[in-house]
This record gives C-alpha cells, sequence and structure tokens, in this order.
C-alpha cells in the first residue's frame, strides 16, 4: 500500500513538471517576438525577392514591434538558402522567404534536395506575386520580342540569357519561352538576378527575364529596355511595352509567387502572430499602394492565410512536376 502510495505520489510529481514545462514553453510564445526575427531570403541583395522582402519585412516589423533581419544566402536556385532554413530552430525568430522555384520546382530539378518543401516547412503568409519583363539593354540591336525571338531561332545557343540559377523563377521562365518559341539560348546562371542585371547592363549577357518590381527603375532610367510583359495585361508603369500573350506569343504568362515558411515545429500561436501582423500591413493602403506602384500584384486577404498558401503551394508542385516531366527536364 505504502509502495502503491509513492508510486502515485511520483506519477503525480511527474503530471506537475510536464504541467509546468508545458506553462513555461506557453508563456515563452506568448511573448512572441521578444527579439529580433530573421528572415533568409535565398537569393542575392538587390534582386526581386531581397526587394519585395525588404518592403514587407519592414512594415511587418512594425506590427511585431521588433527588427526583422534579412539574410542573404545564395546559391543553386536559392536551395541553399532553404536547406539552412529548414534546419533551424523552429521557435519563428529564423523564417524563410521561399518561391516558386524553391518550394514547388526545386523537388523535380534536383535529385538530391537536402529538404522537402511540404515536410520540412509550415507556410505562414503568402507575398503579392510579380510579373516579369523580357530585358535587353538599352541599346541592344532588338526593338521588339520578334526580333529577339527570329535571332535566337537563326542561331541556337548564341544568344546568352541570365538568370537566378536553376529552377529560379527567371530560369523556369526562361526555359518555358525557349520551348514555346522553339529556341536554344546559352543560360548563364548568376546567385541571384541582382548580379545578372548588372551583367546585363555592363554587356555580359544579351537577356533576362526578370521581376517587374526590379526592372522598373532600369527601364524608367534609360539603362535597360523592355521588350515585352508576361502579365495577362499591359502594365501603365511600362508604357507602351506589350504583353507576350497579346501578340507573339498567346497564352504565354509567367509571375513569381514568394511568401513566408517557417520550418515544421513553429508553434501555431507563432504563426498566428505572424499573420496577422501581415493581415494588418495589407490593410494600410499606403502599404498597399507602394507595392502597386513597383508593379506587384497584391492579393486579396483570403489568399495569403496559411490554409489557402498551403493549398496553393501543393498544387504548384503539382503543375511544375508535370511542366517539367513534360518538356523531358532531367534532375540534375
Ligand atoms: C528568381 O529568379 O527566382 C529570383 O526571383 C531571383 C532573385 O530574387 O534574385
Amino acid at each position: 500500500m505504502v509502495g502503491l502510495t509513492k508510486v502515485i505520489l511520483r506519477l503525480a510529481a511527474g503530471v506537475a513538471v510536464a504541467v509546468a514545462g508545458a506553462g513555461a514553453v506557453s508563456a515563452a510564445e506568448s511573448n512572441y517576438p521578444n527579439r529580433a526575427v530573421t528572415w533568409i531570403v535565398p537569393f542575392a541583395v538587390g534582386g526581386p525577392t531581397d526587394a519585395v522582402a525588404r518592403t514587407v519585412a519592414q512594415r511587418v516589423a512594425t506590427e511585431l514591434g521588433q527588427s526583422i533581419i534579412v539574410d542573404n544566402v545564395p546559391g543553386a536556385g536559392g536551395t541553399l538558402g532553404a536547406t539552412r532554413a529548414a534546419r533551424t530552430k523552429p521557435d519563428g525568430y529564423t523564417l524563410f522567404v521561399g518561391h516558386i522555384g524553391t518550394m514547388a520546382a526545386a523537388p523535380y530539378l534536383f535529385n538530391a534536395l537536402n529538404y522537402d518543401p511540404l515536410r520540412d516547412f509550415v507556410p505562414v503568409f503568402r507575398f503579392p506575386d510579380t510579373p516579369m519583363a523580357l530585358l535587353v539593354r538599352s541599346d541592344s540591336p532588338f526593338k521588339t520580342a520578334s526580333e529577339l525571338f527570329e535571332a535566337a531561332r537563326k542561331n541556337p545557343e548564341k544568344l546568352t540569357f541570365g538568370t537566378a540559377g536553376v529552377g529560379s523563377s527567371s530560369h523556369l521562365a526562361a526555359e518555358h519561352l525557349a520551348a514555346t518559341i522553339k529556341a536554344k539560348f546559352t543560360f548563364v546562371p548568376y546567385k541571384g538576378t541582382g548580379p545578372a542585371m548588372t551583367d546585363l547592363m555592363g554587356g555580359q549577357i544579351d537577356v533576362m527575364l526578370d521581376q517587374t518590381n526590379v526592372a522598373l527603375p532600369q527601364v524608367q532610367g534609360g539603362r535597360l529596355k523592355a521588350l515585352a510583359l508576361t502579365s495577362q495585361s499591359r502594365m501603365p508603369l511600362f508604357p507602351g511595352v506589350p504583353t507576350l500573350t497579346e501578340r507573339e506569343l498567346p497564352g504565354f504568362l509567367a509571375s513569381t509567387w514568394y511568401g513566408i515558411y517557417a520550418p515544421a515545429g513553429t508553434p501555431s500561436v507563432v504563426i498566428d502572430v505572424l499573420r496577422e501582423a501581415y493581415l494588418k500591413a495589407l490593410a494600410d493602403k499606403s502599404f498597399t499602394d507602394g507595392l502597386k506602384n513597383n508593379g506587384i500584384d497584391v492579393l486579396a486577404a483570403d489568399q495569403v492565410k496559411p490554409g489557402p498558401f498551403g493549398d496553393f503551394t501543393r498544387s504548384e508542385q503539382a503543375k511544375w512536376q508535370r511542366v517539367i516531366r513534360d518538356a523531358g527536364i532531367t534532375p540534375q
């Protein structure tokens, strides 16, 4: 009997410790965030992902009352940064800026990917989407997309096409374009389209597809020429620039989506805090107007939440698996 009482007391003590432990974790979570949060951007500084992430980070940081530090970890089409992010502690203090390439196409392009986008991450919120512009230097001999396509068809692999590496959105769109126009380019991979654009302006490469938010200042400043847009309709920010779908390539659309993912195991209360901060930012017209004025499409609030963003990530994985298989691309 005494033995049984001791066992019961020991069990009761164990439960008390467990309850106290659970309470301590909850306290840490309910104070979230009580220090700076890091967002890993898997591309170089100055590129479109970096630019969108920094704009959103600044506004979300205001809502959170803590700084957000952007840590650029570029390489291998963004998969190096994704691998690093997947291995961080799931406490909400390190988050990942994932996109169409790293979270949807990469599993079908790399044989030895060190992370699984769906198993190792949970979606937090989706950023606005950004269409692309087909860009050449302002003194390029090509005045229209048709002229460029004709030259590419006549001279296979002669024209150099800058991308942000295998599986990046600039690479996926470029492969899609090459297949559509039945031409061969020589793809030149960079650690982001920021450095690729520097080389485009410097004359080291001939052409690239980059997102409108970073293309805009260079086109407005006369350093680059936009031959066409990959959006559904023309954009007032790019006066006189046609879309590819309206003339040369009906049905050809391309845009980059991205958003914040947390390592799997991140407490749901943390995800809720981050989502609410972003929804508050989206309700601020000066913030959304600033994005739109940079050529970025602001999505409706119900599309950006974790549930719809998770469904969207899964559907994009299925889409890119199909596209990559149908294009006969062998994973590397
Ligand atoms: C891409 O092409 O996938 C990225 O948007 C590149 C970048 O952000 O530099």
